[in-house]
């Protein structure tokens, strides 16, 4: 009898630290809500939810890549610890236990963000949640076209067609457009970033076509940006057409002069 009952307080004490054992290293789970772009020099709030069902927390931390740049402990006098990162520029009023506010952010600051989320003894059981952060510059302008000559003449000097788009960090990609068709980049040329060009040796379409030439400026995920058509019109010199009513002109005289002798009208 005593044996049974001791046999079964051990038994109990062993299921309590098992239920204390599951139920004390559980976080439930830890997401990180933040904007995926915001543009350059604004400030942003970067929000960590966690669930961590009844154990008390133990610490967040955040983290811009490898580097750790803020962390909360509700047991630490002051509960905050800022590191300094440069660019980090770190709202103290506007960060906590869930959440953290960047202030004045530069565009190198674009990259990974992480929350790691370590709940309290015995166990310290972490977790953590990332996110990217793409910061972009302000009114980034149209590209714009050049064009060598709104009339394209002759098929013996090209037609050229630059794009200038604004010199972003990183460098925009840039895509011409012929009435809507994307020009493979196989025929563009790179002048430099933010520059590219087009030469039309014999242009696709029928004389006297007008088409319309546009260009894009894109960072894959960013931005993307067009510029506004120029219309260019294929006109080529009337010499083979002049050459042609000559001709013409000819054989009227010819048949003229075979109509005077042929029926000898004066
Ligand atoms: C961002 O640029 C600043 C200076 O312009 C530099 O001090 C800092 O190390 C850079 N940060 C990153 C993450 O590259
Ligand atoms: C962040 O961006 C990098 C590079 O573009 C990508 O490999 C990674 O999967 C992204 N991570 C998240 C959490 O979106
Ligand atoms: C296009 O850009 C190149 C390189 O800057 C320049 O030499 C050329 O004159 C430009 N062409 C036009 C049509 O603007
Ligand atoms: C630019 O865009 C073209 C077409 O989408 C692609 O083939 C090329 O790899 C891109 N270049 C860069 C530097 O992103
Ligand atoms: C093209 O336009 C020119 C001048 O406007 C005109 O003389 C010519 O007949 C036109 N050619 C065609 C093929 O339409």
């Amino acid at each position: 009898m005593l044996g049974m009952s001791r046999l079964s307080a051990s038994l109990l004490l062993y299921l309590a630290i098992i239920s204390c054992l599951v139920s004390g290293s559980r976080i439930q789970g830890v997401w990180l809500k933040m904007p995926a772009v915001v543009r350059v020099g604004s400030t942003v709030t970067l929000a960590c939810q966690f669930d961590l069902q009844d154990t008390p927390l133990y610490a967040v931390k955040w983290y811009r890549g490898n580097y750790e740049f803020f962390r909360y402990m509700p047991t630490g006098r002051p509960p905050y610890i800022a590191f300094p990162i440069p660019g980090i520029d770190i709202d103290m009023s506007g960060s906590g236990a869930h959440q953290v506010t960047l202030r004045n952010v530069p565009l190198n600051l674009s990259g990974l963000f992480k929350c790691e989320v370590t709940a309290d003894a015995p166990f310290f059981s972490t977790l953590q949640a990332s996110a990217n952060l793409t910061i972009i510059e302000l009114g980034i302008r149209k590209p714009s076209v050049q064009v060598s000559s709104s009339i394209h003449r002759s098929r013996v000097n090209p037609l050229r067609v630059n794009c200038s788009a604004q010199q972003t960090v990183p460098p925009p990609n840039l895509t011409f457009y012929i009435d809507e068709k994307k020009v493979n980049s196989e025929y563009t040329r790179d002048f430099g970033p933010g520059l590219a060009g087009l030469e039309i040796q014999s242009p696709p379409w029928a004389r006297n076509q007008t088409r319309s030439i546009r260009c894009e400026a894109t960072v894959p995920g960013v931005y993307f940006i067009s510029s506004n058509g120029v219309s260019v019109k294929y006109e080529p010199e009337p010499t083979s057409g002049g050459q042609r009513l000559l001709s013409y002109l000819a054989c009227y005289c010819i048949l003229l002069q075979l109509l005077i002798t042929v029926f000898g009208v004066t």
